[in-house]
C-alpha cells in the first residue's frame, strides 16, 4: 500500500455492515472524510495519551466542520465504568449535544469501547465513528458490534451491540505504539489463528521471528488477516453469541488475568493481548489435561507465548481474585454450570473447538483452572532471547536419577536429551523445585533450547512435584 493509496473494505456483521477505510498517513483526509458528515458536533472520545500524540490534526481537521466536544481521561482500562460514561453523558449533554452529533472514537479498544457505550445511550442512539489508533483496536474491537463497560465484579458487565457508521485508520499512527502495545495485537491475531485460522500460522511466526512489528508489512498482514479471521466468524453471528464465541479463546483466563493484573499495577500491567495469551496457553494446557488436545497443539501454544515475547510470571497475583473472576465471567449464563464450573472455549485441535460448532463453549472444574493459573502465574515463562540467571550449572546426578525415576524413563542419551532443552512455563517451575530440593542448579541455556521439552515437562511436572515433596519430607534430597 503506498502512502497515497486510501482503501476500503466493507465489513459485514449478520445484517450489520459499514465502510472500513484504512491507510497511510492519511489522519487529515480522515478528519475532512468525518466533517464532511453533517453533524451539529463531534463528541471525541480519547484518552490524554492519545490525545497529546495524534490529537491535534484529528480535532483541527474537525473544527473546520463542526464544533468539538472533547472527552478525554487518562488512559487505561479504568476508564471503562460507569462513573466515566455517566460524566461523559453529563458533559455532552451541558455542551449541546444532540441527535445530529456524532461520537468519535478516538485511540484504543478502551475509549473505543466507553465511547460506543456514549453512542449507544445518547438519546437512545446517535451516529459512531470509530478512530483506532492501537493494533488491538484496529483488529479486534472495531470489527465488533460490541460495546461494553466493567462492573466491580468483572470485565465488559455492561454493554450493548451498536454499529459504527463507519471505520477509519491511519496505520502510521500505530507507529508511535510502545512495543508491548504493538505486541498485544499480534496475541490477538495468535489467538485466531490458532482458533481460526491456523493456516495464517506460518506467516505470524515469521513475522515474530524478524521482530520488527511496527513495520509496514507486518502491520498490513495483521490488519487483512484479522479482518479475514473475523469475517469467517461474524458474517454468521454477528452478536458473537453462538458460533462467534470462538473469538473468545484464551478471553475466560484472560481477562481476569488482566482484570486482576490491571488491580495492582494499573497501566504498567498486561495489555489486553498479551492477557489473552496467557489466557490461550493456559486453555491450551487445560483442555490437554482433559484429554482433549494434543502434546503438539499445546506445544505450539506455549511456544509462542515465547515467540510473542510474553511473561506469564506474575508473582503479584492472588489466585483466588483471578478464579473470582473466572467465576464472574460474562459467559456464564450460555451453558448451565455448576457453582464450580466456568464455562470456556477449548480446542480439539488447531482451528477446531471442543463441543458444537454452533456453541463452541464447554464447562470445565474450576479446581483445574485454579491449578493451571497457578501453575502460570507462579512459574511463568522466559522470551528465549532473554538474558540467562548468572551462575547455571549442570545437572547433578542425584537430580537425573530423580527425574528420570518420576517419568519411568531410563537413565541415558536420550533422557538426557530431553532434560537438556525447551521452553515452558512448567520447565521454570520444575527448576525451582529442584533447586529447593536439592540446591542443584540447571543447565538452562540449553534447557530453553529444545522445544521437545515442553511436551516432556508437561507430562512430567506431577509426577516430579510429588516425586519432589516426597523426596525431600524423607530427607533423600541432597
Ligand atoms: N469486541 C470488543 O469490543 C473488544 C475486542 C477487543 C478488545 N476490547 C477491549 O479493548 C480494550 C483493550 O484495548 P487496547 O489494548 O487498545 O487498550 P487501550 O485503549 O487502553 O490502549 C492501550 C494503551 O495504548 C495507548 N495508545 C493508544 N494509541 C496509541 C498510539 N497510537 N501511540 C502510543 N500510545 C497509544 C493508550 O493511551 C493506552 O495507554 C479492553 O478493554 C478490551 O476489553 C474490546
Amino acid at each position: 500500500m503506498s502512502n497515497e493509496t486510501w482503501n476500503s473494505t466493507r465489513v459485514v456483521l449478520g445484517e450489520a455492515g459499514y465502510l472500513y477505510y484504512f491507510g497511510w498517513h492519511c489522519l487529515e483526509r480522515i478528519a475532512h472524510s468525518i466533517g464532511g458528515c453533517e453533524a451539529d458536533k463531534f463528541l471525541v472520545v480519547t484518552d490524554d495519551t492519545v490525545l497529546a500524540l495524534h490529537g491535534d490534526e484529528l480535532l483541527r481537521g474537525l473544527r473546520a466542520h463542526a464544533d468539538v466536544v472533547l472527552l478525554s481521561l487518562p488512559p487505561g482500562e479504568g476508564m471503562k465504568s460507569l462513573r466515566h460514561l455517566s460524566r461523559h453523558v453529563e458533559h455532552a449533554i451541558t455542551a449541546g449535544a444532540t441527535r445530529r452529533s456524532i461520537v468519535v472514537t478516538f485511540g484504543g479498544g478502551v475509549p473505543g469501547n466507553l465511547g460506543g457505550m456514549l453512542a449507544a445511550l445518547l438519546f437512545r442512539g446517535i451516529r459512531l465513528v470509530h478512530v483506532p489508533t492501537t493494533t488491538v483496536a484496529a483488529m479486534d474491537s472495531v470489527l465488533s458490534l460490541k460495546q461494553a463497560i466493567n462492573s466491580g465484579h468483572g470485565k465488559n458487565h455492561v454493554g450493548t451491540y451498536y454499529t459504527p457508521f463507519a471505520v477509519y485508520l491511519d496505520l502510521a499512527l500505530l507507529q508511535t505504539l510502545p512495543q508491548r502495545e504493538l505486541r498485544s495485537g499480534f496475541c490477538e491475531a495468535a489467538k485466531n489463528c490458532l482458533a481460526i485460522r491456523p493456516q495464517s500460522l506460518p506467516s505470524l511466526r515469521r513475522i515474530l521471528r524478524r521482530g520488527e512489528l511496527a513495520s509496514p508489512s507486518a502491520l498490513e498482514w495483521l490488519l487483512e488477516d484479522s479482518l479475514a479471521a473475523k469475517s469467517v466468524v461474524t458474517t454468521r453471528d454477528a452478536r458473537e453469541q453462538r458460533s462467534g464465541l470462538i473469538l473468545e479463546y484464551g478471553h475466560t483466563i484472560g481477562h481476569a488475568i488482566e482484570l486482576c493484573d490491571h488491580r495492582i499495577r494499573g497501566t504498567a500491567g498486561l495489555s489486553h493481548g498479551e492477557a489473552v495469551a496467557v489466557g490461550f496457553a493456559a486453555a491450551a494446557r487445560i483442555s490437554l489435561a482433559l484429554g482433549k488436545l494434543d502434546r503438539k497443539s499445546a506445544r505450539i501454544h506455549s511456544d509462542l507465548l515465547v515467540e510473542l515475547g510474553v511473561s506469564a510470571h506474575l508473582p503479584g497475583l492472588n489466585v483466588s481474585d483471578v478464579i473470582g473472576v473466572v467465576h464472574a465471567d460474562n459467559k456464564r449464563g450460555y451453558l448451565a454450570l455448576g457453582p464450580h464450573e466456568a464455562a470456556m472455549v477449548l480446542l480439539s485441535e488447531l482451528g477446531v473447538p471442543v463441543g458444537e460448532p454452533d456453541l463452541p463453549l464447554v464447562s470445565v472444574p474450576l479446581d483445574l483452572v485454579e491449578q493451571v493459573v497457578s501453575e502460570f502465574i507462579g512459574a511463568g515463562s522466559r522470551p528465549a532471547n532473554a538474558p540467562l540467571p548468572p551462575g547455571v550449572d549442570p545437572l547433578s546426578a542425584r537430580a537425573r536419577v530423580v527425574w528420570a525415576e518420576a517419568l519411568g524413563v531410563p537413565i541415558n542419551d536420550e533422557t538426557d536429551f530431553f532434560m537438556a532443552g525447551g521452553t515452558s512455563p512448567q520447565a521454570a517451575q520444575m527448576l525451582s523445585a529442584l533447586h529447593v530440593a536439592w540446591g542443584v542448579r540447571i543447565p538452562l541455556r540449553t534447557l530453553f533450547d529444545n522445544p521437545r521439552f515442553a511436551d516432556f515437562v508437561t507430562a512430567a511436572t506431577c509426577q516430579l512435584k510429588s516425586v519432589a515433596r516426597e523426596s525431600y519430607a524423607h530427607g533423600n534430597g541432597k
